[in-house]
Formats: C-alpha cells, structure tokens, sequence
C-alpha cells in the first residue's frame, strides 16, 4: 500500500472511474475570485496562482494554507480582461523567475504587459520588469505564458480584436513569441531579431509543452472551430483569412496560394477551450500522453489522447460536463496529481452558478478507495443538433443564455427584442452576415455578434423561428426559402 492510499480523504471527496484507475476528486482551496493560472513551486510543494483581479497568491498543498504574495495595483480588470496567465521558472542553481501577463490602462488605450519578477529565495516576488508591453482591447488579450525546455520565455498573445494583426509580421498580437528569460530576442528564433515564433491566431487561451518539446496552444474560434493547434516555427495558422480546418472552397484557394496550418483538432458548436495542460505520467495510466483541457462554455475537463509521435489526437474523453461550472486552469505537478480551477465568479457565470464554494482548486489523485457513485468519462457528442431548441443551445446559448435574457453591456436581450419580433430581412442579414456597433435600446454593447452564414438555410430557419416564438416572443415563424432570398 503507498502512503497516498492511507491518506484519508475528506466526507466531500468524489470518485472518478477510469477504465482502471479510481481517482479521488478533492477541494484544495475555495473562496477564490477567479484563478486564472496554476503554476507549481518545486522548493515548496505549493501551488502559486493568480486571481484575475489582480493577486498572486500561494497555496501550501500539505497544509491548505493561502498566502497573498503580491496585490498588483496597476491591473485593468474588466470582463475578460485582467492579470491572466503566469509561468514560474526555477532552473537548478540560478535565479528563479516568476512570469505574470495581465492588462493595464493608459490615458484610455489597454495594454497587453509580459512583466518578469525575481522569484527570491524567501518565495517573495521581487523586483518587476517590464519585459514587452503590446497593444490590448476590451477582448482578445491571449495571455497564456509557459518557459520552454530551452529555456526561453513562450507567450500566447491575442489579436486584441483587431482584423489585421494576427497577419502582420510587424504587429506582436495574435501570435506565439518567443524571448529569452531576460527579454531579449533569441539569435536562433525563425525570423532574424524578431519575436514572433508563430502567427495567425485569434485569441489563445491555453498552452503547454510535451515531454517530446512539441508545444500546443487551445484557442478560441468565433461562432465555429474552436481548436487546438501544434505550434511549429514560423507557421501561419491561418486567421483572420482561415477559421479552423481548412474546408471551404475559399480556404483551400488560400492554403493553396500560401501555405498554412490546420488544427489537429477544432470544435463546432464551439466549447470554448481554455487551460492546456500535458500529462506524461504512468500515475494515471489512461492518461499517459495526452493534453488535459479545462473549458468554459461546455463547462468540462477534456482529455484529448495524443498520438505516439504527437501530431494528432486520436480519442477525446468529457468529465464534469456542466457539473463543476466553468473551468479554467489545469496543471499537472511531478507526482502526477492533477489540479484544476473555477471560473464561476467570472463575467459569464452559466446557470446554477457560482455556488457558496467558488472559485475552487480541485484535485484528482488516483485511490484505492472504493467508489461510491462514481463519476465516469463520457464520449464527445456527434449526434448533430436539430431542433431550433438544441440549435439555440449549439450556437447561440452561450452569449444570449438560456431565456434569452443575454448579459448586461455584453450581449443584448432577445427577449422583447425589436429586431427579433420585427420584419424578418433585418434580423436573417444580422444572423447571415453578423452585427455590431449597433445601438440597441439606447446600449451599445461591447464585442460582435459572429456570422452564422455557415448554417444551413433550414437552421437559421429554425433558429430564427425559435428566438421569435421564445422568450415571451410572439413573432411570424421562417422559412428556407426566406432565409435563402436573404443570402
Ligand atoms: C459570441 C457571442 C454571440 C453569439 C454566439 C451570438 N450572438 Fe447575437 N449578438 C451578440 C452581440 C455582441 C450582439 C450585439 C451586436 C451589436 O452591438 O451590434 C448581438 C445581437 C444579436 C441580435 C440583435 C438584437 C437586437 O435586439 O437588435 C440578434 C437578433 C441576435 N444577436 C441573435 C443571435 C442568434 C440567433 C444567435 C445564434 C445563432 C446569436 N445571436 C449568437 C453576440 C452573440
């Protein structure tokens, strides 16, 4: 019997069955205010994190004790915006340094700022410097940061909204960097005295390193293809001009006139991914080789098994789906325990949540318990969504919610709502075409609404006829052929 099987579980601990393993899913920490990033600390069996609204704090894993290390005063937190990723580096024998990415705002234009502190013997971050200061935006910011095996400093930066930069050779938005750990760019990076490892990306929110140094990143698509990709040097992986795989006759054109690169997964409806982690242990058996991801919209932890050689995924396993609300952070610490982190206290909080706990640290640390009432991992979803009902689940759910009563400043109310409940061309052009910078009731909201050109006519139809007959809507049902005279 190994010492973890005598430890003795808490009366509120669950059980996760795997094809073998049992594990025990614990809370380590509760009461948070967003943990963004985890990050573990070698010298201390301690868990450091930082908490959107700006803190960095550690948690001690024996005795659950939390300690604020530093309160940032200088952090612009706003919806998505805020002190995000962060990644600790503690080389053998040398100084260790702690990483923080997060937004500021300056005489009214946002910043996205990669800042480097000292990580001094005492665990005391000390001594910030300000490493690349990019542009920002009220969404998009990216921010995931990891230190390679090289030891160079890898950043997810997002295109901060903008239809340009995720293309520009010049601009550092929407792509992956690369520096040293003192900021200064690498002799050996792809481009001669530039930054830029990698490009074409909207807005990444996850990122990690395999054990083979192959490096991936999750990143959010707009209405469709959420994905995750193999980050390779000077790649372009495709955005704004590409979505995902390349599957439209346009995206072919492209890819054939200028080579780019496909995801090795992508997901429509989208799940919007978020925390990346990869596990290379014999811990948890089943999950030797494989990239955990935590999500937000499909509220879940994914495990995507990775081929031998690590350019595909071959098999994809749901756990918690919609259970523990919003996750947002997984790491993978040297005994092969797995922690993971809320986001229920976040801007976009999904029905049931937060609840009295959250934010919370779990664990998952295989047992030799007996598991009562376990919780088991299921198989992605194929069956496609038919119903206006489970197409407005798909598609549109997560931004106008479920009684279609939408988020204040974000997205507008679909309830009551003119546009919806008025003559059908105005409202089938916003769903063909998109829509922003519209004043609704007086509100302009902050963001766009996508494009769903993509649907087919019969399921905007029935999108369309579902938003004007719910919700307290009593408008006109669509047709195809509407929709198609629309196009
Ligand atoms: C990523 C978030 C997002 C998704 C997904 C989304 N929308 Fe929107 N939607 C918005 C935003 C933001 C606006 C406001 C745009 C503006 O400022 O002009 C909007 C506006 C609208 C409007 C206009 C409302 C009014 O009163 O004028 C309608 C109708 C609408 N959306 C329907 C839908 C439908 C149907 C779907 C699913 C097919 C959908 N939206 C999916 C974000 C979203």
């Amino acid at each position: 019997m190994s010492c973890k099987d005598r430890e003795r579980l808490p009366e509120n601990a669950e059980f996760v069955k795997l094809d073998k393993t049992t594990l025990a899913l614990t809370i380590e920490a509760d009461s948070l205010e967003v943990p963004w990033d985890l990050q573990y600390d070698t010298h201390r069996n301690a868990i450091v994190f930082t908490e959107i609204a700006g803190s960095i704090k550690r948690l001690d894993l024996k005795t659950q004790q939390i300690d604020t290390l530093i309160q940032l005063t200088d952090v612009y937190h706003k919806r998505t915006l805020g002190l995000l990723g962060m990644a600790l580096y503690q080389p053998k024998n040398e100084q260790a340094y702690l990483f923080i990415s997060y937004t500021s705002l300056r005489q009214g234009s946002i910043y996205s700022n990669l800042v480097r502190y000292e990580y001094a013997e005492d665990g005391q971050p000390i001594n910030p410097k300000v490493l690349l200061q990019i542009p920002g935006s009220t969404g998009h910011n990216g921010s995931r940061i990891i230190i390679s095996q090289d030891s160079k400093i890898i950043w997810a930066t997002g295109d901060a909204a903008s239809d340009t930069f995720a293309q520009d050779s010049t601009a550092m938005n929407g792509k992956i960097l690369r520096l040293n750990i003192d900021g200064s760019i690498p002799y050996d990076n792809p481009i001669p005295k530039s930054y830029i490892y990698a490009w074409g990306f909207r807005n990444m929110q996850g990122l990690t390193q395999a054990s083979s140094g192959k490096i991936y990143a999750s990143e959010h698509g707009d209405a469709i293809e959420d994905e995750v990709n193999w980050i390779q040097p000077l790649r372009n992986y495709g955005w704004p001009q590409i979505e995902g795989m390349h599957d439209t006759d346009q995206e072919l054109i492209l890819a054939r006139k200028s080579p780019r690169t496909e995801p090795i997964r992508s997901w429509t409806p989208v799940i919007a991914p978020a925390g990346l982690a990869y596990y290379g242990h014999t811990e948890i058996p089943e999950w030797n080789n494989t990239l955990l991801l935590t999500t937000l919209k499909s509220q879940s932890l994914r495990i995507l098994k990775l081929s031998t050689d690590g350019t595909q995924i071959i098999d994809e396993q749901i756990l918690f789906a919609d259970y523990l609300g919003r996750l947002r952070s997984v790491l993978v610490v040297p005994n092969g325990d797995v922690y993971f982190s809320t986001s229920n206290r976040d801007w976009n909080p999904q029905p049931g949540f937060p609840r009295d706990k959250d934010d919370v640290i779990y664990r998952l640390r295989p047992t030799e318990k007996v598991a009562k009432s376990p919780i088991f991992p299921t198989k992605p979803d194929t069956k496609l969504a038919k119903t206006g009902k489970e197409l407005y689940k798909a598609y549109c759910e997560s931004c106008h919610k479920e009684k279609g009563e939408g988020v204040p400043s974000s997205f507008p109310p679909l309830s009551k709502s003119a546009m919806v409940n008025g003559p059908e061309k105005p409202l089938l052009k916003a769903l063909l075409n998109g829509l922003s910078a519209q004043q609704i009731n007086g509100i302009k909201y902050e963001g766009a609404m996508p494009s769903f050109g993509f649907l087919k006519n019969e399921e905007i139809a029935s999108i369309a006829t579902y938003i004007r007959t719910q919700f307290g809507n009593q408008a006109s049902a669509v047709q195809a052929t509407t929709v198609q005279s629309n196009r």
